[in-house]
Protein backbone atom coordinates (compact mmCIF):
# COMPACT_ATOMS: atom_id res chain seq x y z
CA UNK A 1 0.00 0.00 0.00
CA UNK A 2 1.68 3.50 -1.06
CA UNK A 3 2.45 6.40 1.13
CA UNK A 4 -1.08 7.10 2.44
CA UNK A 5 -2.15 7.40 6.46
CA UNK A 6 -3.07 4.51 6.93
CA UNK A 7 -6.05 3.83 9.50
CA UNK A 8 -6.00 1.06 12.11
CA UNK A 9 -8.70 0.30 14.53
CA UNK A 10 -7.73 -1.23 18.00
CA UNK A 11 -10.41 -2.54 20.39
CA UNK A 12 -9.36 -2.73 24.16
CA UNK A 13 -7.78 0.54 23.44
CA UNK A 14 -7.57 1.85 27.44
CA UNK A 15 -5.53 -0.70 28.80
CA UNK A 16 -2.69 -3.89 28.37
CA UNK A 17 -2.14 -5.15 25.35
CA UNK A 18 -4.50 -2.79 23.41
CA UNK A 19 -2.64 0.12 24.96
CA UNK A 20 0.73 -0.50 24.02
CA UNK A 21 -0.29 -1.77 20.22
CA UNK A 22 -1.96 1.96 19.89
CA UNK A 23 1.47 3.48 21.24
CA UNK A 24 3.29 1.45 18.73
CA UNK A 25 1.36 1.89 15.54
CA UNK A 26 0.86 5.39 16.34
CA UNK A 27 4.56 5.65 16.57
CA UNK A 28 4.63 4.52 12.69
CA UNK A 29 2.63 6.97 11.63
CA UNK A 30 -0.96 4.97 11.70
CA UNK A 31 -3.78 7.04 12.37
CA UNK A 32 -5.34 5.18 14.92
CA UNK A 33 -9.04 4.64 16.11
CA UNK A 34 -8.56 3.70 19.83
CA UNK A 35 -12.18 2.03 21.16
CA UNK A 36 -12.91 0.97 24.88
CA UNK A 37 -15.14 2.37 27.33
CA UNK A 38 -12.68 4.49 29.39
CA UNK A 39 -12.45 6.86 26.84
CA UNK A 40 -9.84 9.36 29.74
CA UNK A 41 -7.87 6.62 29.34
CA UNK A 42 -7.29 7.02 25.56
CA UNK A 43 -7.66 10.85 25.40
CA UNK A 44 -4.89 10.94 27.27
CA UNK A 45 -3.17 9.17 25.15
CA UNK A 46 -3.96 11.25 22.52
CA UNK A 47 -2.53 14.09 23.85
CA UNK A 48 1.00 12.47 23.66
CA UNK A 49 0.81 10.78 20.36
CA UNK A 50 -0.59 12.30 16.91
CA UNK A 51 -3.36 10.43 15.16
CA UNK A 52 -4.92 8.73 18.09
CA UNK A 53 -8.80 9.22 17.47
CA UNK A 54 -10.80 8.16 20.66
CA UNK A 55 -13.92 5.80 20.33
CA UNK A 56 -16.26 5.43 22.84
CA UNK A 57 -17.93 1.79 22.76
CA UNK A 58 -19.23 -0.85 25.24
CA UNK A 59 -19.10 -3.83 23.49
CA UNK A 60 -21.23 -6.01 25.33
CA UNK A 61 -23.89 -3.82 24.24
CA UNK A 62 -25.36 -4.68 20.95
CA UNK A 63 -26.70 -1.04 20.21
CA UNK A 64 -23.34 0.09 21.01
CA UNK A 65 -21.68 -2.27 18.88
CA UNK A 66 -24.23 -1.32 16.06
CA UNK A 67 -23.22 2.34 16.08
CA UNK A 68 -19.31 1.56 15.95
CA UNK A 69 -20.48 -0.78 12.93
CA UNK A 70 -22.11 2.55 11.53
CA UNK A 71 -19.10 4.41 12.26
CA UNK A 72 -16.70 2.30 10.31
CA UNK A 73 -18.68 1.69 7.21
CA UNK A 74 -19.54 5.72 6.82
CA UNK A 75 -15.74 6.53 7.08
CA UNK A 76 -14.32 7.49 4.01
CA UNK A 77 -10.66 6.47 4.96
CA UNK A 78 -11.05 2.40 5.21
CA UNK A 79 -9.89 1.07 8.22
CA UNK A 80 -6.58 -1.51 6.80
CA UNK A 81 -5.59 -2.79 10.13
CA UNK A 82 -8.06 -4.32 12.54
CA UNK A 83 -6.73 -5.63 16.10
CA UNK A 84 -9.90 -7.13 17.55
CA UNK A 85 -8.36 -7.12 21.35
CA UNK A 86 -10.87 -6.19 23.88
CA UNK A 87 -11.84 -9.22 25.66
CA UNK A 88 -11.97 -10.13 29.88
CA UNK A 89 -12.85 -13.09 31.61
CA UNK A 90 -15.10 -15.14 34.03
CA UNK A 91 -14.48 -17.85 35.94
CA UNK A 92 -16.32 -20.48 38.24
CA UNK A 93 -17.98 -23.90 38.11
CA UNK A 94 -19.61 -23.82 34.96
CA UNK A 95 -23.22 -25.14 37.11
CA UNK A 96 -23.09 -21.56 38.47
CA UNK A 97 -21.84 -19.11 36.31
CA UNK A 98 -24.98 -17.13 35.37
CA UNK A 99 -25.89 -17.50 31.69
CA UNK A 100 -26.44 -13.83 31.36
CA UNK A 101 -22.61 -12.99 32.10
CA UNK A 102 -21.59 -16.19 29.51
CA UNK A 103 -23.98 -13.85 26.57
CA UNK A 104 -22.17 -10.49 28.03
CA UNK A 105 -18.54 -12.57 27.94
CA UNK A 106 -20.01 -14.21 24.36
CA UNK A 107 -20.90 -10.44 23.13
CA UNK A 108 -17.74 -8.70 24.07
CA UNK A 109 -14.84 -11.60 23.54
CA UNK A 110 -16.79 -12.94 20.27
CA UNK A 111 -20.20 -11.13 18.82
CA UNK A 112 -18.88 -7.75 18.80
CA UNK A 113 -15.30 -9.38 16.99
CA UNK A 114 -16.78 -10.94 14.45
CA UNK A 115 -19.89 -7.53 13.72
CA UNK A 116 -16.66 -5.27 13.85
CA UNK A 117 -15.23 -7.24 11.38
CA UNK A 118 -17.88 -7.11 9.51
CA UNK A 119 -17.70 -4.03 9.31
CA UNK A 120 -13.92 -3.67 8.03
CA UNK A 121 -14.20 -5.92 5.61
CA UNK A 122 -16.05 -4.14 2.87
CA UNK A 123 -13.24 -1.39 2.88
CA UNK A 124 -10.44 -3.98 2.82
CA UNK A 125 -12.13 -5.93 0.45
CA UNK A 126 -12.13 -2.78 -1.68
CA UNK A 127 -8.26 -1.78 -1.71
CA UNK A 128 -7.52 -5.55 -1.91
CA UNK A 129 -5.85 -4.72 1.38
CA UNK A 130 -6.37 -5.58 4.97
CA UNK A 131 -4.55 -6.47 7.70
CA UNK A 132 -6.96 -8.47 11.01
CA UNK A 133 -5.29 -9.28 14.34
CA UNK A 134 -7.67 -11.40 16.47
CA UNK A 135 -6.72 -11.81 19.89
CA UNK A 136 -7.32 -15.40 21.03
CA UNK A 137 -5.20 -16.81 23.89
CA UNK A 138 -2.84 -20.10 24.89
CA UNK A 139 -7.14 -21.10 26.25
CA UNK A 140 -8.05 -21.13 22.72
CA UNK A 141 -6.52 -24.70 22.07
CA UNK A 142 -7.47 -26.00 25.43
CA UNK A 143 -9.50 -25.11 28.67
CA UNK A 144 -8.69 -25.20 32.11
CA UNK A 145 -10.74 -26.14 34.75
CA UNK A 146 -13.92 -23.51 35.69
CA UNK A 147 -12.71 -21.25 33.31
CA UNK A 148 -14.54 -23.16 30.37
CA UNK A 149 -16.57 -20.26 29.30
CA UNK A 150 -13.66 -18.07 28.29
CA UNK A 151 -12.02 -20.92 26.97
CA UNK A 152 -15.05 -21.48 24.71
CA UNK A 153 -15.15 -17.87 23.27
CA UNK A 154 -11.67 -18.13 22.57
CA UNK A 155 -12.02 -21.40 20.87
CA UNK A 156 -15.00 -19.89 18.91
CA UNK A 157 -11.93 -16.81 18.09
CA UNK A 158 -9.58 -19.02 16.85
CA UNK A 159 -12.29 -21.14 14.30
CA UNK A 160 -13.51 -17.82 13.49
CA UNK A 161 -9.87 -16.75 12.56
CA UNK A 162 -9.06 -20.20 10.32
CA UNK A 163 -12.47 -19.79 8.01
CA UNK A 164 -11.50 -16.11 7.53
CA UNK A 165 -8.03 -16.34 6.82
CA UNK A 166 -8.61 -19.07 4.10
CA UNK A 167 -11.84 -17.34 2.89
CA UNK A 168 -10.45 -13.99 2.44
CA UNK A 169 -6.90 -14.75 1.51
CA UNK A 170 -7.58 -14.17 -2.24
CA UNK A 171 -8.34 -10.40 -1.46
CA UNK A 172 -5.18 -9.76 -0.03
CA UNK A 173 -6.94 -9.75 3.44
CA UNK A 174 -4.77 -11.47 5.66
CA UNK A 175 -6.18 -13.29 9.18
CA UNK A 176 -3.60 -13.22 12.36
CA UNK A 177 -4.44 -15.17 15.25
CA UNK A 178 -2.40 -13.88 18.49
CA UNK A 179 -1.96 -16.78 21.24
CA UNK A 180 -0.94 -15.42 24.12
CA UNK A 181 -0.22 -17.48 27.57
CA UNK A 182 -0.33 -15.52 31.26
CA UNK A 183 0.45 -11.18 30.39
CA UNK A 184 0.83 -8.51 33.20
CA UNK A 185 -1.80 -6.60 32.28
CA UNK A 186 -5.49 -5.31 34.66
CA UNK A 187 -6.52 -8.92 32.69
CA UNK A 188 -6.48 -10.94 35.72
CA UNK A 189 -7.45 -8.43 38.38
CA UNK A 190 -10.51 -7.53 35.83
CA UNK A 191 -11.49 -11.72 36.26
CA UNK A 192 -11.07 -11.86 40.05
CA UNK A 193 -13.67 -8.54 40.04
CA UNK A 194 -16.49 -10.14 37.88
CA UNK A 195 -16.32 -13.26 39.94
CA UNK A 196 -14.70 -13.25 43.42
CA UNK A 197 -18.40 -12.71 44.45
CA UNK A 198 -19.97 -16.17 42.54
CA UNK A 199 -16.68 -18.16 43.80
CA UNK A 200 -17.19 -17.02 47.20
CA UNK A 201 -21.05 -18.43 47.18
CA UNK A 202 -20.30 -21.68 45.94
CA UNK A 203 -21.55 -24.59 46.11
CA UNK A 204 -20.37 -26.24 49.45
CA UNK A 205 -19.27 -29.15 47.16
CA UNK A 206 -17.20 -27.38 44.82
CA UNK A 207 -15.21 -25.75 47.86
CA UNK A 208 -12.52 -28.67 47.94
CA UNK A 209 -12.14 -28.16 44.26
CA UNK A 210 -11.75 -24.84 44.43
CA UNK A 211 -9.08 -25.42 47.06
CA UNK A 212 -7.11 -27.58 45.17
CA UNK A 213 -6.80 -25.89 41.90
CA UNK A 214 -6.30 -22.61 43.78
CA UNK A 215 -3.13 -24.32 45.50
CA UNK A 216 -2.00 -26.01 41.96
CA UNK A 217 -2.35 -22.72 40.18
CA UNK A 218 -0.72 -20.65 43.04
CA UNK A 219 2.27 -22.60 43.00
CA UNK A 220 2.66 -23.09 39.23
CA UNK A 221 2.18 -18.68 38.66
CA UNK A 222 5.05 -18.39 41.58
CA UNK A 223 7.16 -20.08 39.47
CA UNK A 224 6.80 -17.71 36.49
CA UNK A 225 7.67 -14.44 35.97
CA UNK A 226 4.57 -12.34 33.89
CA UNK A 227 6.07 -10.31 31.22
CA UNK A 228 4.18 -7.25 30.28
CA UNK A 229 1.93 -6.25 27.38
CA UNK A 230 4.84 -5.08 25.41
CA UNK A 231 5.33 -8.69 24.58
CA UNK A 232 2.76 -9.18 22.83
CA UNK A 233 2.10 -5.76 21.29
CA UNK A 234 5.73 -6.00 19.87
CA UNK A 235 4.50 -9.07 17.95
CA UNK A 236 1.17 -7.41 16.45
CA UNK A 237 3.13 -4.69 15.48
CA UNK A 238 5.50 -7.07 13.76
CA UNK A 239 3.08 -9.22 11.76
CA UNK A 240 0.59 -5.97 10.85
CA UNK A 241 4.22 -4.50 9.20
CA UNK A 242 5.51 -7.36 7.79
CA UNK A 243 4.78 -8.53 4.13
CA UNK A 244 3.99 -12.26 4.96
CA UNK A 245 2.90 -12.64 8.65
CA UNK A 246 1.94 -15.82 10.29
CA UNK A 247 -1.26 -17.33 10.73
CA UNK A 248 -0.79 -17.92 13.95
CA UNK A 249 1.82 -16.02 16.72
CA UNK A 250 1.80 -17.76 20.49
CA UNK A 251 4.08 -16.10 23.21
CA UNK A 252 4.44 -16.13 27.04
CA UNK A 253 4.14 -18.36 29.90
CA UNK A 254 1.99 -21.48 29.71
CA UNK A 255 2.71 -22.25 26.07
CA UNK A 256 5.07 -24.48 27.20
CA UNK A 257 3.39 -25.52 30.39
CA UNK A 258 0.00 -26.59 28.56
CA UNK A 259 -0.18 -25.46 24.62
CA UNK A 260 3.11 -27.75 23.93
CA UNK A 261 1.54 -30.57 25.53
CA UNK A 262 -2.17 -29.91 23.82
CA UNK A 263 -0.47 -30.47 20.92
CA UNK A 264 1.82 -33.19 21.44
CA UNK A 265 -0.54 -35.44 23.44
CA UNK A 266 -3.94 -37.28 22.55
CA UNK A 267 -7.44 -36.56 24.20
CA UNK A 268 -6.72 -38.74 27.00
CA UNK A 269 -3.48 -38.09 27.82
CA UNK A 270 -3.67 -34.16 27.76
CA UNK A 271 -6.87 -34.73 30.51
CA UNK A 272 -5.06 -36.71 32.94
CA UNK A 273 -2.31 -33.75 32.03
CA UNK A 274 -4.31 -31.08 32.77
CA UNK A 275 -6.18 -32.89 35.80
CA UNK A 276 -2.55 -33.53 37.62
CA UNK A 277 -1.27 -30.08 36.59
CA UNK A 278 -4.60 -28.30 38.20
CA UNK A 279 -4.36 -30.66 41.31
CA UNK A 280 -7.67 -32.16 40.79
CA UNK A 281 -6.26 -35.87 39.36
CA UNK A 282 -7.99 -38.04 41.35
CA UNK A 283 -9.73 -35.69 44.05
CA UNK A 284 -13.21 -37.54 45.34
CA UNK A 285 -15.77 -35.21 46.80
N1 LIG B 1 -3.38 -10.84 29.97
C1 LIG B 1 -3.40 -12.11 29.71
O1 LIG B 1 -2.88 -12.94 30.48
C2 LIG B 1 -4.03 -12.62 28.43
C3 LIG B 1 -3.74 -13.93 28.03
C4 LIG B 1 -4.32 -14.43 26.86
C5 LIG B 1 -5.16 -13.62 26.12
N2 LIG B 1 -5.44 -12.34 26.53
C6 LIG B 1 -6.36 -11.56 25.70
O2 LIG B 1 -5.75 -10.34 25.33
C7 LIG B 1 -6.75 -9.33 25.14
C8 LIG B 1 -6.35 -8.07 25.87
O3 LIG B 1 -6.32 -8.32 27.26
P1 LIG B 1 -5.35 -7.55 28.27
O4 LIG B 1 -4.52 -8.59 28.93
O5 LIG B 1 -4.69 -6.42 27.63
O6 LIG B 1 -6.46 -7.10 29.36
P2 LIG B 1 -6.81 -5.68 30.01
O7 LIG B 1 -5.59 -4.95 30.42
O8 LIG B 1 -7.84 -6.00 31.06
O9 LIG B 1 -7.51 -4.89 28.80
C9 LIG B 1 -8.77 -5.28 28.31
C10 LIG B 1 -9.31 -4.23 27.35
O10 LIG B 1 -10.59 -4.67 26.88
C11 LIG B 1 -11.52 -3.62 27.00
N3 LIG B 1 -12.86 -4.09 27.29
C12 LIG B 1 -13.26 -4.98 28.23
N4 LIG B 1 -14.60 -5.04 28.28
C13 LIG B 1 -15.07 -4.16 27.35
C14 LIG B 1 -16.36 -3.73 26.95
N5 LIG B 1 -17.48 -4.21 27.52
N6 LIG B 1 -16.47 -2.80 25.98
C15 LIG B 1 -15.36 -2.27 25.41
N7 LIG B 1 -14.11 -2.62 25.75
C16 LIG B 1 -13.97 -3.55 26.73
C17 LIG B 1 -11.02 -2.77 28.18
O11 LIG B 1 -11.46 -1.42 28.03
P3 LIG B 1 -12.49 -0.65 29.00
O12 LIG B 1 -12.53 -1.41 30.30
O13 LIG B 1 -11.95 0.74 29.11
O14 LIG B 1 -13.79 -0.71 28.25
C18 LIG B 1 -9.51 -2.87 28.02
O15 LIG B 1 -9.04 -1.85 27.19
C19 LIG B 1 -8.07 -9.95 25.60
O16 LIG B 1 -8.80 -10.39 24.47
C20 LIG B 1 -7.64 -11.16 26.42
O17 LIG B 1 -8.60 -12.18 26.41
C21 LIG B 1 -4.89 -11.82 27.66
Amino acid sequence: MGERKQTALITGASSGIGRETVIRLAKRGYRVIGVARRMDRIVQLSSHFDGIIPKKADLSRPDEVESLYKYIIERSEPVTVLVNNAGYSIRGALEEVPLHGIRRLFEVNLFSLIRITQACLPGMREQRYGTIVNLSSVAGKFAFPMSGVYAATKHAVEAISDALRVEVRPFGIRVVTIRPGAIATEFNEVANRMTNELVQQSEEDYRPVQEALGTAMGRLFGQLSLPGPGLIAEIIEKAVTSDSPKPVYTAGPLVKEFLEPRFKMDDEGFDRYMAEKTGLLGLKV
